[in-house]
């Protein structure tokens, strides 16, 4: 235990993720089972590693922060997006976009595919993580085939160039909308006015007092009747307390 504390210190050093606010118990069995893997021999020995293997590094970083995500996550949230929170939010003055967390840029690109859709162009379309790398993938937007395999034929033929067997090119035209930045959802300042922010995946990871601070900021950075989308297993027991109202499955909006 003494160890995995100085290993915390370490890593934040090291690699500036704070993992005092992650659930112990998972991130310990997730470094645990790395260190087996790469057959290192204790934390020091880690911490050695990322310090002078940059390629190392780059991978941890990706292991730990677990950026799995795909087009069109979660078909049911989607469909609400589709037929009620974009219809909504098109109406409104300059709408602002907010996807925190948001790992390879699939989700997005299913917003601003779904945006383009209904012809309907807000002012920003944010898209935020803490691991640079997985941010520069996301600008190249190049996916594999089960990335994409929630995407329809129809929108996958006309939002995807197909590179070689097994790749799909998300469109030009669709990624200049998107505006990528680094962002720690633990230490950063967060931008305000937004008419819709997905926060999805990424709270289950951290301990209970975390995800109410995020999700207090969250509300504080939303416009009033603004939207807010978690994942499936982060659903917010007690919506009110945060001057939040239940809209639909996953989906959340700010009381007024
Ligand atoms: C599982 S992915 C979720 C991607 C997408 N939102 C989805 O649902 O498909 C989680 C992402 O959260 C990011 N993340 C983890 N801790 C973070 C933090 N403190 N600040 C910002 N992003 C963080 C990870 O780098 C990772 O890309």
């Amino acid at each position: 235990m003494v160890d995995y504390e100085k290993l915390k210190r370490d890593i934040d050093r090291t690699l500036g993720i704070d993992l005092t606010s992650y659930k112990d118990q998972q991130m310990r069995r997730r470094i645990n089972q790395w260190i087996e893997r790469h057959r290192l021999n204790s934390y020091n020995q880690l911490v050695d590693t990322l310090k002078t293997d940059p390629a190392h590094r780059q991978k941890f970083t990706e292991y730990l922060t677990i950026n799995t995500s795909n087009f069109f996550r979660d078909a049911r949230v989607f469909e609400v997006i589709k037929s009620e929170v974009l219809p909504s939010i098109s109406q409104r003055n300059r709408p602002r976009i907010w996807s925190a967390g948001a790992s390879i840029g699939a989700e997005i690109y299913s917003i601003a595919i779904l945006m383009n859709e209904a012809k309907f162009t807000p002012s920003l379309l944010l898209a935020t993580d803490l691991d640079e790398p997985i941010l520069e993938k996301a600008k190249v937007g190049e996916y594999l085939s089960n990335q994409v395999a929630g995407t329809s034929p129809e929108y996958l033929a006309k939002y995807f160039t197909k590179k070689g067997n097994d790749r799909w090119v998300i469109h030009e035209s669709i990624k200049e909308n998107v505006v990528f930045k680094k962002h720690d959802l633990l230490r950063d300042s967060y931008e305000r006015n937004f008419d819709l922010i997905l926060c999805r995946n990424v709270f289950i990871y951290f301990t209970s007092e975390t995800q109410h601070r995020l999700i207090a900021n969250f509300v504080d950075s939303l416009k009033p009747n603004g939207f807010f989308i978690v994942g499936s297993a982060e659903q917010i027991m007690d919506p009110a307390k945060f001057g939040l109202e239940r809209f639909s499955y996953c989906i959340y909006q700010k009381t007024s």
